[in-house]
């Protein structure tokens, strides 16, 4: 049996924010450190900068960047990262049990956005776990306020005249996980995120602030933090926090395929939630979602190997380098997907993370960069997933998973160009069948295929390796039709799918 769905631009769900392609640059492993920064690299610009890394950073798309952390930023000391380099202190990070040198700081972050060009925007953490109030005031300060006092000045010093300009910021970061240094009740949370949301405006009224969400769906206190947590802040913020990484457990391919059902009901929680509290203010302000930490991580594998043997305060290690393979990639291909059909509250999502760190690109130390197999479907995304996002009610053959129950085998979505063109981005969940997929085209003059370009293997175990990176790379597909407004196609197994149509 064919899949279906039919495509009208009456229905649509809202415009897609191009915050929704960000990303996530955290002090962790060699995510900065010769990731993104690498003096003497062969390809550094004179700031260090990695002009390879920096080539396909611009190539993926990204535009929100998110920084310094992640649990990071809960000991995080902002002064510590500006001014010299050479007289920079070297501190403990307890996040990540490493040495933090701070080579890298706040002026060599904002460096690197301009240098990416003017699709990328800074999204700043400010620490809540080990800080407070005051010194969330002296950053905001240092890096936006123009000139004529004390921090603005040491930033002028420091050889950045203009100021940083940043206008979003995360006040804190899973203040909910016990891991986190200076971990909170959602009480405590919200009181201080409220506290310091009204200084910060009192400094500038047009800062955009997140507050914490829970660090995933599965933590005992979900729901009941985020109720807490905006009562407190609902009138002082402007999003709330998701995050999510899943990951193929004990052979469960089936389950995995199907985790954006889970980050789909994630979301659907979390703007229940939202407008539950909004609901009881009696307030017709809405809450959007930033759903700034999203991908596909072998975490337990990290959990257990940070278990068996903690690390000793090493300078930038190898942590949390994630390889992924073809079957990953649909997965989060399935993900980028879930986010766009929530365009209408999500408008702010961060692939977590950028380079190195379950990241789209890695590097090798005085080496080359290379793509994983998971850039594709986020740079194809980014380049043509913009403008407004149609209502797709999908209807298709299902299988059954042990997490999810019955799941329709199809995922997808549409995006239509303010050039009129419309993009289809579809999955196919099974791992042995092809699926036929049937899209009836109403009210759209559209009578071309422009492109069907497919991501998948023969070895769903494929992925590109630092030995062979270009392993796995998107391919044309072939016998896709458009015919009296019918595109019709199929789906290859396990497969992640861009069709371009004008
Ligand atoms: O992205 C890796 C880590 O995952 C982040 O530091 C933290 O916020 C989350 O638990």
């Amino acid at each position: 049996a064919a899949a279906r769905f039919t495509l009208d631009p009456a229905f649509a769900v809202g415009d897609v924010d191009p915050r929704l392609f960000g990303s996530f640059v955290e002090h962790l492993g060699r995510c900065v450190y010769t990731g993104i920064y690498e003096p003497g690299h062969p390809t550094a610009d004179e700031a260090g900068l990695r002009t390879d890394v920096l080539g396909l950073v611009r190539e993926l798309g990204v535009t929100a960047v998110r920084y310094p952390g992640g649990n990071f930023v809960s000991g995080y000391r902002w002064e510590d990262s500006v001014g010299p380099a050479d007289e920079r202190p070297r501190r403990l990070d307890l996040a990540w049990r490493s040495t933090e040198t701070n080579r890298f700081g706040l002026s060599e972050y904002i460096a690197f956005l301009r240098k990416i060009g003017p699709q990328a925007e800074p999204m700043m953490a400010v620490n809540l776990g080990t800080r407070g109030v005051a010194e969330a005031l002296e950053l905001q300060e240092y890096a936006n306020h123009p000139a004529g006092t004390a921090l603005s000045e040491r930033r002028v010093a420091h050889g950045d005249k203009d100021p940083f300009g940043i206008r979003l910021w995360c006040l804190g970061n899973e203040m909910d996980g016990p891991w986190q240094t200076g971990h909170k009740t959602a009480a405590e949370y919200g009181r201080l995120a409220a506290e310091t949301a009204r200084a910060m405006r009192q400094m500038d009224r047009d800062v955009e602030l997140v507050a914490c969400g829970s660090s995933s769906r599965a933590m005992e206190t979900f729901a009941a933090w985020e109720a807490t947590v905006l009562a407190e802040t609902y009138d002082l913020v402007d999003y709330i926090s998701l995050h999510a990484y899943y990951e193929e457990l004990d052979g469960d391919r089936d389950s995995f395929l199907a985790s954006a059902v889970d980050m789909e009901s994630f979301i659907e929680n979390v703007v229940a939630t939202c407008d539950h509290v909004g609901a009881r203010l009696k307030s017709s302000k809405k809450i959007n979602l930033s759903f700034d930490e999203w991908n596909v991580w072998y975490m337990r594998r990290f959990q257990e190997q940070a278990d068996a043997e903690p690390l000793d305060w090493p300078e930038a290690p190898r942590l949390l380098e994630d390889n992924y393979s073809v079957t990953d990639a649909v997965v989060f291909g399935s993900l980028m997907i879930a986010l766009l059909r929530h365009a209408d509250r999500v408008t702010v999502a961060c692939l977590a993370q950028l380079v190195n760190v379950i990241a789209p690109i890695m590097t090798e130390p005085g080496g080359p960069a290379w793509k994983q197999t998971t850039f594709f479907p986020f740079a194809q995304a980014s380049r043509y997933g913009r403008g407004r996002v149609l209502d797709v009610r999908i209807d298709s053959p299902a299988y059954v998973t042990p997490k999810y129950g019955e799941v329709p085998l199809l995922h997808a979505t549409a995006v239509r160009g303010d050039d009129g063109t419309v993009t289809v981005f579809a999955v196919n969940r099974s791992q042995s069948e092809p699926l036929p997929l049937e899209v009836a085209l109403h009210g759209m003059p559209l009578g071309s295929v422009l492109e069907h370009s497919v991501l998948a293997d023969t070895d769903p175990e494929a992925r590109n390796t630092l030995a062979d990176p270009e392993r796995v790379t998107p391919r044309e597909a072939r016998g896709t039709t458009l015919r009296g407004g019918t595109l019709s196609t199929v789906l290859e197994p396990l497969s992640w799918n861009m069709i371009r149509l004008a």
